[in-house]
């Protein structure tokens, strides 16, 4: 629970998925604000906006979240540097790609397809928050932020489709949950939450933006300084909780 001589005082952060879109912008904000004395971001393809960003505050590490080995020596390198890391804020997801498009209906749905979307966004944040542990094991307030989806709201689905989406950001809730009650005991000075950052202007979304009203598409800039305003004002009896963009909560 102590710090070592080197890193007190200092404010570090660990921004996962951050090659593009929402988990870019974090890292764009965290450095324009000083919101961190060391940034450490990490990225899955090597060609990314990220690396191109030339900041002595800011360390890019590869990380693939499917792949456990590959959390296990990010972390690694970070506790070369640190041993405490202040913000935690995992920004992965996949709704889409050149292979998988999300199902409309059950005649979609694909074994395969379901098995990579919670290897990616459900198994990969509760690995994360396995290795990342030993970082939150601080006396200072720390945030372990995990961007999700209203959508992932059992309660709140009332429109169907997106079988695999839906299920695998239900699953991150509860895994983020069940951390959060670990954490209390682990790290007690951890928050842990599920984000909504609302509908966002990224390779994510960008097929699904049709029928998205202009005043409810967001762009990245808007999403981050949301999303950071929402964690700014939690308190430790929120940890467990899954927030939307405004501050409100969102149903299970
Ligand atoms: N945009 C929206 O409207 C919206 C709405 C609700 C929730 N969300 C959630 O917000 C989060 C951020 O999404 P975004 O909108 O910023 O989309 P994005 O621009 O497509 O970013 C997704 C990020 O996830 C990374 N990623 C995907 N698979 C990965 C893997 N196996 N290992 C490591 N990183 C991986 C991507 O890396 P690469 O750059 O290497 O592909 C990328 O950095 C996601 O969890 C998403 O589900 C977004």
């Amino acid at each position: 629970m102590t710090d070592s001589p080197r890193d007190v005082n200092l404010r570090s952060a660990l921004i996962v998925g951050a090659g593009q879109g929402i988990g870019l912008e974090f890292v764009k904000q965290f450095l324009s604000t000083n919101r961190a004395d060391r940034l450490y971001a990490t990225y899955r393809k090597p060609k990314s906006d990220l690396v191109e960003i030339a900041d002595p505050r800011l360390r890019c590490l590869p990380m693939d979240i499917t792949d456990e080995t590959q959390i296990a020596d990010a972390i690694a390198e970070i506790q070369t540097e640190t041993s405490a890391l202040h913000y935690v804020i995992n920004c992965v997801g996949i709704l889409h790609d050149s292979i998988m498009q999300p199902e409309k209906s059950l005649r979609q749905i694909n074994a395969e397809n379901l098995l990579r979307y919670f290897q990616i966004n459900s198994v990969g944040g509760v690995l994360l928050a396995k290795q990342v542990q030993p970082l939150l094991k601080h006396r200072d307030r720390a945030l372990f932020a995990t961007i999700s989806a209203k959508v992932g709201s059992i309660g709140d689905n009332h429109l169907g489709g997106w079988y695999g989406y839906r299920a695998s950001k239900a699953a991150l809730n509860m895994l983020m949950r069940t951390t959060a009650i670990e954490y209390k005991r682990t790290c007690p000075r951890a928050i842990v939450v599920t984000l909504h950052p609302g509908t966002t202007d990224t390779e994510l979304s960008r097929p699904f933006q049709r029928n998205v009203p202009p005043e409810k598409l967001f762009s990245c800039d808007r999403t981050v300084k949301q999303l950071l305003t929402v964690l700014d004002g939690l308190q430790e009896r929120d940890s467990g909780e899954f927030f939307s963009w405004d501050g409100s909560r969102l149903p299970w």
